[in-house]
């Protein structure tokens, strides 16, 4: 059968064309949608209050489906407040972070940045996770993204709602556990991946979770930056694509300049696995604090959530505020902040808009299969 850029996807969401594109920008999410494709709003730094302004914020500025996403990252923990969690990190890590931050002149608070923490209200983390994807489903986007895990609780009320479940999955064994729960979309993602990922490459995950989760729709995720992966995702039996790390340094993101321009210099393997900013492998540009944690003798890191919840750098800078920029913005500190990024990193060669980007990756798939 002919591959076709028209799929299932486009179908189940009722957009043109089978892209997602994940981002913590509102206007990176916006700008997608309005192009055809489906922006995919991360939440995770959000309070559900936040949560709820920025669906409104979609809702006002596109008419088009979009996605909340919500990181279950500590759905399998002990209920913990940030006073307790910061009991249990060893006071060698703090002097090992606190070393850190007054070397570098680090502040102790940064205006206007967060230092891209997980939300966790004064419920604790396990209510947090609960709140914010209650307020995510309150607002009925088109579509709710579940990383790191889901709850069929969640799945069921969304469903209520009239709301599809998408959830992301590292390999073959989660993608059966969340197919048996009741998801309607899997996204394969490959360990080529920016932010946190798995072991096993995209080309060899998407055709095992196809065949395993049949007939429920999988999306490849992982070093997809142009026609030729989306291409390349059709042909493994994917029935479109979800991206991350190509929509980093579009004009609509407020990430940091600095950081979209080493974005631009950065090759393949720039983008590393680390564990240092939540204690689970993600992927991200290389920098000095990662580096750090790298070196003889270093500390091991701690399980998630203890190692992100003391550490003293963001990932990267996401701010237009002029303290804070000014904070980071020198010669010095701009070698310790970057930001989660996959390999595909080294195929972004120029800045654009986010509808260029998709454009481009619409127009170079239609050339290589010879018809929409
Ligand atoms: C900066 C960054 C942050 C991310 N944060 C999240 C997140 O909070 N939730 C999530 O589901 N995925 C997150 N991801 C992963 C993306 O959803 C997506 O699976 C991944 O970027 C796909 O691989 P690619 O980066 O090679 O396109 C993040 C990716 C990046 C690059």
């Amino acid at each position: 059968m002919a591959l076709s850029l028209h799929t299932k996807l486009c179908d189940m969401l009722d957009i043109e064309y089978p892209i997602m594109a994940f981002s913590h920008c509102r206007d990176v999410v916006a700008a997608v949608s309005n192009a055809g494709g489906c922006g995919v709003l991360g939440t995770v730094w959000l309070s559900p209050e936040e949560i709820t302004a920025e669906v409104k914020w979609l809702k006002a500025n596109t008419d088009k489906p979009f996605a909340i996403d919500v990181a279950f990252r500590t759905a399998n923990q002990e209920i913990d407040t940030v006073e307790r969690l910061l009991t249990k990190v060893p006071q060698e890590y703090k002097d090992f972070m606190d070393g850190i931050k007054k070397d570098l002149g680090l502040p102790e608070e940064i205006p206007g940045t967060r230092l891209e923490r997980p939300y966790i209200g004064p419920e604790g983390a396990y209510e947090s996770v609960k709140r914010q994807w209650e307020a995510a489903i309150k607002e009925k986007p088109a579509v709710f993204a579940a990383a790191l895990g889901v709850t069929r609780e969640a799945i069921e009320e969304a469903h209520a709602a009239g709301i599809k479940v998408i959830s992301l999955v590292g390999n073959v064994k989660n993608a059966r556990r969340v197919a048996e729960l009741g998801v309607d979309i899997i996204v394969a993602q490959g360990t080529e991946a920016g932010g946190h990922t798995g072991r096993i490459g995209t080309m060899a995950l998407v055709p095992q979770i196809v065949d395993a989760v049949s007939p429920i729709p999988v999306l490849a995720a992982g070093g997809i930056g142009d026609g030729r992966g989306l291409v390349a995702a059709l042909a493994l039996g994917a029935v479109g694509v979800w991206t991350g790390t190509i929509w980093l340094p579009v004009h609509e993101s407020p990430l940091a300049d600095w950081i979209k321009d080493r974005m631009l210099e950065a090759a393949d393997e720039d983008a590393v696995i680390t564990r240092v900013y939540t204690g689970k492998t993600a992927r991200g540009l290389r920098n000095k604090y990662i580096d750090l944690w790298t070196q003889p003798g270093a500390l091991p890191t701690l399980p998630m959530p203890l190692q992100g919840i003391y550490h003293p750098m963001p990932w990267s800078v996401y701010t237009e505020d002029p303290t804070s920029l000014a904070i980071f913005n020198t010669p010095q500190l701009r070698e310790w902040v970057s930001t989660a990024s996959g390999n595909i990193v080294g195929l972004i060669n120029g800045r654009k808009s986010a509808r260029q980007v998709l454009y481009d990756m619409v127009t170079q798939a239609v050339d290589i299969l010879g018809t929409e």
